[in-house]
């Protein structure tokens, strides 16, 4: 049958019903039509099947290849590397039945304390939507789907469930959906997941103008859009949005305020065939794929090369490559952190520690967790005496990186700071390794000879390390993510973090801000070094391309990261001094040289105010250090009012002049007692009610249980804050629990004691 004869048959319910998920990773089978479930699995840098339907057994899965996480593999700004994982993690999927793999996510780095960032890509979006791209495209071909994730706006984990992400539309368009549109268009991704937070005041899941207007109407998007999993807000908005799938499933009451609003007249019924005729054709085509089996040994191999070529030499003053006598230190450089806690946590088919592939002595420096004594430190003073080069192993403990949570501050533990400074105190040649998914303070840096990041780096991360430290690869990673000197530094570090996320700094995010506002940074986006040298020369533009050529003019065979910038001609509208438009990774051996052409067309030198609009004028365009200029046509835009703070990018944008830009006033109103609804969570209301006070310390417990009583297991703290810090309607959801339950409790949580005790007894 095709999927609109089988439309034709289904009932009303049958329809709704078909739109909500079947437990945690299935579609909904319908035999009587001959439709087939289709199953979905998390998957960003490798498949988590979980074996287990319990949500705090979120680490436990199938083994799979753990390939470096965004991350990292945004450092590597090499498509055909990303294209290849995306292609190995859907082989994995493919061998195991697995008809959609829920990534990559491409939610922007707005600010390094996201807790998910270690997911995405990078803080730019052209980057980020180009790697994405790359990664679908090699996933899709082999017949399995890839989702994008998060649609949109989403670059914080605190209140992840309900903040609402406040912004103009031009910042909306320019920087958080730019790497979604670049994804969308150019890789057709068959299915895209909306984000958890709300968008100006409406739920992602219920917008509209996000999965309507913009990801179909505009960018042409015909697959499956998708709620998070316990995301979906209002079924009957979602409906008229075309927010296909409700995921998981479980929300039998959103399935019965459908069925009524179709019958009172409120949704049209065809909204709903559109979205179930959609669910339909991805079943269908679900099962169409065939499950062949997969070469593990391969893919562990292509995670090696992976991690090598998203690696990032920060510094070397010599050390690197080491050629004389050397020892490891630090705990991780034999229980490496190589990815992030969550949904996106792989259980490794192997795991090769930086210590398995070496015999140099080794010390431990430093507890897991990061703490230190004065006797671990001693111990590492003395080794590092007897040797030419220390290499400290340090990076962020599990708890900093994790779903849920966002990280309290951008520094390394303490007592791996102490390390580093006692060694490198002791030997100037001491090299850092750094594994953790994002910037880091690093003030001990000039006390260091040399410092190599390899990101959280997936199972390989060890080899990949050792083959980097001893010359047998040669680092060609870039940062995707500007360092700053301190967190300060951050330009939204004043009012990042709050229930809402006020998007006061506009388009100026991550370099955009650094450089236009000279603000010196440790280490600028796209920083690498490598272990052989590179000259640019003959740069050249034309209206529809530039041209350039690079050579390897150093000893060794190396890859050079090939960025084109574009410079916007100032004055007018505030517009970021450069921006990325192009970019190329090319491989050359040593006195080789290759010629590079960047396309460039309208949307390459285009800004947003109220369409894609190309200002005329000069434009410098930047690479490898060359500078050339060329005249566009276009319109004289008209120059900005002056909206004081984004003329001089000076301190923080004020509430007063981020409104102002907004076009409208915005005031974040905290939850109180009295105004509690579903979309307020357990820990929102706890401290005005008796029983949801005694619910969350009964979840905390469950979940205590659930991960073996260990609080500090990363998984605990995600599913606490998951479970306690998610809108009550996701709880209804996700855990199938009645609304009326929720709205008895909100009543007597509001003050209405004896409406909400009515409900309750009304439930037995
Ligand atoms: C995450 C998604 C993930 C889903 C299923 C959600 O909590 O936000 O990224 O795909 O769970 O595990």
């Amino acid at each position: 049958m095709t999927e609109k004869e089988i439309i034709g048959r289904m009932s009303l319910p049958e329809k709704i019903a078909l739109c909500e998920g079947d437990g945690l990773w299935r579609t909904l089978a319908m035999p009587r039509y001959s439709l087939p479930a289709a199953m979905m699995c998390d998957g960003p840098h490798g498949l988590r099947i979980q074996d287990s339907s319990w949500h705090a057994h979120v680490h436990q899965s199938a083994p799979a290849t753990c390939f470096p996480a965004a991350a990292a593999l945004g450092c590597s700004w090499d498509t055909r590397l990303v294209e290849e994982v995306g292609r190995a993690v859907c082989e994995e999927a493919r061998a195991a039945g697995v008809a959609l793999i829920l990534g990559p996510g491409l939610n922007i780095k707005r600010n390094p304390l996201c807790g998910r960032n270690f997911e995405y890509f990078s803080e730019d979006p052209y980057l980020s939507g180009k790697l994405a791209a790359a990664f679908v495209r090699g996933g899709q071909s082999t017949g399995v789907g890839c989702c994008l994730k998060h649609f949109a706006a989403n670059s914080q984990e605190y209140k992840r469930f309900s903040s609402d992400s406040v912004m103009d539309e031009r910042t909306l368009r320019e920087i958080y959906l730019a790497g979604f549109e670049i994804a969308v268009r150019e890789s057709r991704p068959r299915a895209v997941m909306c984000s958890y937070n709300k968008l100006n005041g409406v739920h992602a899941s219920d917008s509209r103008f996000l999965l309507m207007d913009i990801l179909r109407q505009e960018w042409g998007f015909d697959g499956l859009a998708m709620s998070d999993w316990g995301g979906m807000n209002d079924r009957v908005a979602a409906f008229q949005a075309g927010c296909d799938l409700n995921m998981p499933g479980g929300s039998r009451y959103q399935q019965k305020k459908a069925r009524q609003a179709v019958r009172e007249g409120v949704l049209r019924e065809a909204d709903v065939d559109a979205c179930a005729g959609r669910v339909i054709r991805f079943a269908l085509d679900a099962a169409e794929i065939p499950k062949t089996p997969c070469d593990f040994t391969a893919h562990h191999e292509l995670a090696v090369r992976a991690a090598e070529e998203s690696a990032v030499l920060l510094k070397n003053n010599g050390a690197l490559p080491i050629r004389g006598s050397a020892c490891l230190m630090g705990d991780m450089a034999h229980a490496m952190r190589y990815q992030g806690s969550g949904s996106s946590h792989v259980h490794p088919t192997r795991l090769i520690q930086p210590s398995d592939c070496l015999d140099w002595p080794y010390v431990q420096g430093y507890l897991p967790g990061g703490g230190t004594t004065d006797a671990y430190l001693a111990e590492a003073v003395s080794l590092a005496k007897t040797v030419e080069t220390p290499v400290i192993f340090a990076g962020l403990p599990d708890t900093s990186e994790s779903e849920g949570v966002d990280r309290p501050h951008m520094c390394l533990p303490p007592g791996e700071e102490r390390l580093i400074e006692a060694v490198a105190a002791v030997n100037p040649r001491t090299v850092v390794v750094l594994l953790c998914g994002g910037a880091v303070e690093t003030s001990w840096l000039e006390k260091v000879n040399a410092l190599l990041y390899m990101a959280l780096p997936g199972q390989a991360g060890g080899q990949a390390a050792v083959n980097l430290l001893t010359g047998k690869a040669n680092p060609s990673g870039r940062l995707a993510e500007t360092w700053p000197l301190q967190y300060s530094d951050v330009v939204s570090a004043p009012y990042y973090g709050q229930r809402d996320a006020e998007y006061r700094e506009g388009v100026f995010v991550g370099y955009r801000y650094y450089d236009s506002a000279g603000i010196p940074v440790r280490f600028p986006f796209g920083h690498g070094l490598s272990y052989t040298r590179f000259a640019y020369s003959g740069l050249t533009v034309e209206p529809d391309g530039a041209c350039v050529t690079v050579e390897n003019t150093g000893e060794q065979a190396g890859a050079e990261v090939v960025m084109l910038y574009i410079c916007p001609p100032q004055g007018g509208i505030a517009r970021p001094v450069r921006e990325l438009k192009g970019f190329q990774k090319v491989f050359l051996r040593p006195g080789e040289r290759a010629e590079l052409r960047f396309p460039l067309d309208e949307r390459s030198f285009a800004l947003w105010a109220g369409g894609w609009k190309v200002a005329q004028g000069r434009y410098v365009v930047e690479a490898g250090g060359l500078r050339t200029e060329v005249e566009r046509d276009g319109c004289a835009l008209l120059p900005e009012p002056a909206y004081d703070w984004y003329k001089t990018l000076s301190g923080t944008p004020s509430h007063k002049d981020w409104e102002r830009l907004l076009g409208r006033t915005f005031a974040s109103v905290p939850p109180e007692k009295g105004q509690f609804t579903m979309d307020h969570t357990l820990a929102d209301i706890k401290e005005d009610s008796f029983f949801l006070r005694n619910l969350y310390r009964v979840m905390e417990e469950v979940i205590a249980w659930q991960c073996g009583g260990n609080r500090d297991d990363p998984a605990y703290k995600m599913m606490l804050s998951s479970a306690t810090d998610c809108a009550l309607r996701s709880m209804a959801i996700c855990a199938g629990m009645r609304e009326s339950l929720f709205e008895g409790l909100l009543d007597i949580a509001n003050g209405q004691r004896l409406r909400g005790l009515g409900k309750l007894i009304r439930l037995w």
